[in-house]
């Protein structure tokens, strides 16, 4: 699989700033909540202005991200009129793209005396409000999810935040492009041939939680809106990390994947081959039901990355043109933005492998 797609990459290195969240902290909307998984909203305007026959025959078929993250994909639609969708399992990520849709901020309310997370939260009662001490929290987080001990306080971040928010909303954006709660996995809500183009990234195979991040701030969500109950957003992710829980698979029939599956497990890395395996059997489901929803011609644009774990390389970029193919997309290009390790080897009669952050431009047959 590797060796014939490989030599259908193309190495583009000027997209390497496109799948990073850098450009998300400087431009209006994007820079409320950064997540460190998205891609910038630059991508986005690629995607725009260069996919072909986007929105279907009629043109006017809504866009769709099924793995929207902070919203990047929805936002930057909705900033420029274009109707999207996005579905997202995590509710404050959720939350603060949907209030984005308003169309000015209202004054704060008095905060005084106020010291933690929660007193400042017991004021709030304006969704901008709430979703601006969201974004605050979520920034007061190191990069390993603890409290950044030279964050501001609180009020001062507050204050900041609204600020910010208030000025973005002086544009306010020209779509009201929803997000719900859902799995891109199946998008049980969706009818078939209803959307006119994806651009998505599922999250990648990682040794991180990258949704550990997420909770001080998901929990800073609950105090108003209460605990997931009956749908538990950890338990929709995909499972893309070494600790996560995975259910009883079905046996991948996809060679590549059997593979992987089978070296981790006879390097005795039982628990990563049952990860491996559940996240190629996830993305293979979301594969199949982006070819259902998305109507006959449409692009399809899917941002992901290989990895190397336990020293088993994993190029899920070629793993997953090979699987596309099968059901019936056409994949016109593979994009290589980077290389996600500096540590090129030798892989079979390949030399100087290394697993890359890609783009998959593919089209509905
Ligand atoms: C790589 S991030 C996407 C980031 C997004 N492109 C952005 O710019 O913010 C992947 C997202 O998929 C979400 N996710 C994980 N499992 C999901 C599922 N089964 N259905 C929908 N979304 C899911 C995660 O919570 C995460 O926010």
């Amino acid at each position: 699989v590797e060796r014939a797609w490989y030599r259908r990459t193309t190495r583009e290195p000027a997209l390497a700033k496109l799948v990073t969240a850098t450009q998300a902290r400087t431009e209006p909307f994007h820079r409320w909540l950064v997540f460190k998984q998205a891609f910038s909203p630059g991508l986005v305007r690629r995607f725009l202005d260069t996919a072909a026959h986007l929105g279907g025959p009629t043109g006017d078929a809504p866009l769709l991200d099924p793995f929207s993250g902070t919203g990047t994909f929805v936002l930057e639609c909705a900033r420029k009129g274009v109707p999207a969708i996005g579905f997202e399992p995590l509710r404050a990520s959720a939350f603060v793209t949907r209030v984005a849709s308003a169309t000015s901020f209202p004054p704060l309310p008095n905060l005084d005396g106020c010291s933690s997370w929660q007193e400042f939260a017991a004021r709030l009662t304006e969704p901008l409000h709430q979703a601006a001490l969201i974004c605050v929290i979520a920034s007061q987080q190191t990069a390993r999810g603890e409290l950044n001990k030279n964050a501001p306080p609180i009020i001062d971040a507050l204050r900041d935040q609204a600020k910010t928010m208030e000025d973005d909303l002086r544009t306010p954006l020209l779509a009201q492009n929803p997000v719900l709660p859902g799995d891109g996995r199946t998008l049980a809500m969706l009818a078939d041939a209803s959307v006119g183009g994806i651009l998505t990234s599922p999250p990648y195979l990682s040794r991180h939680d990258y949704t550990k991040l997420t909770q001080p701030y998901e929990e800073v969500y609950a105090f108003w809106h209460g605990s997931a109950t009956e749908t538990d957003p950890r338990k929709n992710q995909l499972p893309a990390h070494g600790s996560a829980p995975t259910a009883r698979r079905r046996r991948s029939t996809d060679p590549a994947v059997s593979e992987i599956v089978e070296t981790l497990t006879m390097i005795g890395e039982k628990r990563w081959s049952r990860t491996v395996g559940a996240y190629f059997q996830g993305v293979f489901d979301s594969l199949r039901t982006f070819h259902r929803v998305v109507q006959t011609g449409c692009p399809c644009w899917i941002t992901i990355a290989g990895s190397r774990i336990k020293d088993v390389y994993i190029p899920t970029d070629t793993i997953v043109a090979e699987f596309a193919t099968t059901i019936g997309f056409n994949v016109k290009e593979i994009l290589v933005a980077r290389d996600v390790t500096r540590n090129r080897r030798r892989f079979g009669s390949l030399s100087g492998v290394a697993p890359r952050e890609s783009i998959l431009v593919m089209q509905t047959t």
